[in-house]
């Protein structure tokens, strides 16, 4: 199976990214800074080229292209594509920048073009390898941030709101690409100690990358567009 996975470098994204690997399975893990990230390096040494790295900011039209470029290069089809990366401004700043009175425009802007267009965009650009593949799937991690029916504070503005923009494309997407014989399905994998959740979070990044990996793997077409925990269970929207 051919994996693609964005923001690969750290967090849930390098735990998929390890977890796909030790299957056999082989994974174009993408990242803003390759050259940077250096438990990807070591990954490459050791499954050798199971593992691709192809830089790629998802906010970039251009590195967008040039990600696609590098997949053609090494595999005609994509089987699963996550949607990772994602953005929290200031996150374990301990600071009020998501409350109001503290809420900015470039705040606003970035956090909406990370964690909501980008993946819409990547998507788009990789849906002619999903559809060679054998039962193309894309898996958008949002959170119950972004859920309207559980929001019940104002922090964070940007954050739940570009989760909730995320869900929304996704829904969207997965009206189409449905009848393509692709399933997209949005994931909240709960509250993990990465560099965004903070060491106080109360699940292991490797949980929620495994609950993932199985999710994916037994998806069914009646799934398609349902917005789940990483156990699979609805969260509403
Ligand atoms: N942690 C949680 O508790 C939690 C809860 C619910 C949902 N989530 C979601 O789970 C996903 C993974 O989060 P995480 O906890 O693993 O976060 P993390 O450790 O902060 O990692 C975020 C990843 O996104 C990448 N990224 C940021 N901006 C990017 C851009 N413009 N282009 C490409 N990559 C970019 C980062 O790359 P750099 O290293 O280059 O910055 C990093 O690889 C995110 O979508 C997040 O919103 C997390």
């Amino acid at each position: 199976m051919h994996v693609f996975i964005t923001g690969a470098n750290r967090g849930l994204g390098l735990e998929l990214t390890r977890q796909y690997l030790e299957r056999g399975d082989h994974v174009f893990a993408a990242s803003r800074q390759p050259d940077q990230a250096a438990e990807l390096q070591q990954l490459q040494r050791q499954y050798g080229e199971h593992l691709v790295l192809l830089p790629l900011d998802v906010t970039s039209a251009a590195s967008i292209d040039a990600a696609v470029q590098g997949v053609r290069q090494a595999a005609d089809s994509l089987d699963v594509l996550i949607n990772n990366a994602g953005v929290y401004p200031h996150a374990g700043s301990g600071d009020d920048h998501q409350r109001l009175g503290q809420l900015t425009h470039d705040d606003a802007i970035e956090t909406m073009q990370v964690n909501a267009i980008g993946p819409l965009l990547v998507s788009q650009a990789l849906l002619p390898l999903l559809r060679a593949g054998r039962k193309g799937r894309i898996i958008s991690i949002s959170s119950g941030q972004g859920s309207l029916t559980w929001k019940a504070t104002g922090d964070p503005y940007h954050y739940s709101a570009s989760k909730a923009a995320l869900n929304m494309y996704m829904r969207s997407l997965a009206a189409e690409v449905g009848h393509m014989g692709l399933i997209s399905v949005i994931v909240d994998p709960g509250w993990m100690r990465t560099e965004m959740g903070g060491d106080h979070a109360n699940q292991d990044p490797a949980d929620s990358a495994r609950g993932i990996v199985r999710l994916a793997d037994q998806l069914h077409a009646e799934e398609n567009g349902s917005f789940v925990t990483w156990q699979g269970q609805p969260v509403p929207w």
